[in-house]
């Protein structure tokens, strides 16, 4: 499974960007930085060559193909990402048939998730922590995406967005998602475990005590 970093920080993707396979960002986060957004995503794409997911702000589909095409310039590796609207849907369809990649956002359901691969998008990304969160269960619709595309040999790929805690990357992983994008904090307790430390600590004194 690939794992995304789900920020907008130069400085956290900086941290880690030799290890992480992408970045996903969305006006929240990137307000969050604020400055110039193309700028800001010239700098992140620069930093890895994995795919960077940049959001549309228009809500009409000229508006978000226009938005589109000038986020695309930025940089080889961007990603469109397109909420799950009709009118996302046709700009999703447009820009698949110009071979710009897309990432169809704001997705709760296994039907918005079908619609988005039937109009070609790249990725689609169910956001399982605001499901959670009104008492749903994200990763059962994660489970229901990925029935729904082999049943019929989609090749959109699953995005695990709004993950909260490493749990929901275990469940990815077990469920088999493409991929899972998450805040910096979980992608460092990805690799962390107490006993991982006591481990290294304990092997280092006793190498001490015995070598001098
Ligand atoms: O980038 C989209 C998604 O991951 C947002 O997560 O925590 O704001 O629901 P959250």
């Amino acid at each position: 499974m690939r794992i995304f970093l789900d920020t907008a920080s130069v400085q956290e993707i900086r941290e880690l960007a030799d290890l992480i396979d992408g970045v996903t960002t969305n006006p929240s986060l990137v307000a969050k930085e604020g400055g110039s957004f193309q700028e800001l995503l010239g700098e992140i794409c620069a930093l890895l060559p994995g795919p960077v997911s940049a959001e549309v702000l228009s809500l009409e589909t000229e508006g978000m193909v226009r938005e589109a095409r000038e986020l695309a310039r930025v940089a080889d590796n961007i990603v469109i990402k397109i909420p799950m609207t009709i009118a996302g849907m046709r700009a999703v369809k447009q820009l698949s048939a110009e071979g710009i990649d897309t990432n169809v956002t704001l997705v709760f359901s296994s039907t918005q998730a079908l619609w988005a691969a039937k109009c070609g998008a790249t990725y689609v990304s169910p956001f399982v922590g605001r499901i959670d969160d009104r008492a749903g269960n994200g990763m059962e619709v994660v489970d229901d995406i990925l029935e729904v595309y082999g049943n019929y040999g989609y090749t959109t790929e699953v995005i695990v967005a709004s993950v909260r805690h490493v749990r929901h990357v275990v469940e990815s992983a077990l469920l088999g998602a493409d991929i899972a994008t998450v805040p910096y904090k979980v992608a460092r307790q990805l690799f962390d475990h107490p006993l991982t430390d006591e481990g290294i600590e304990r092997f280092l004194k006793d190498w001490e005590k015995a070598r001098g």
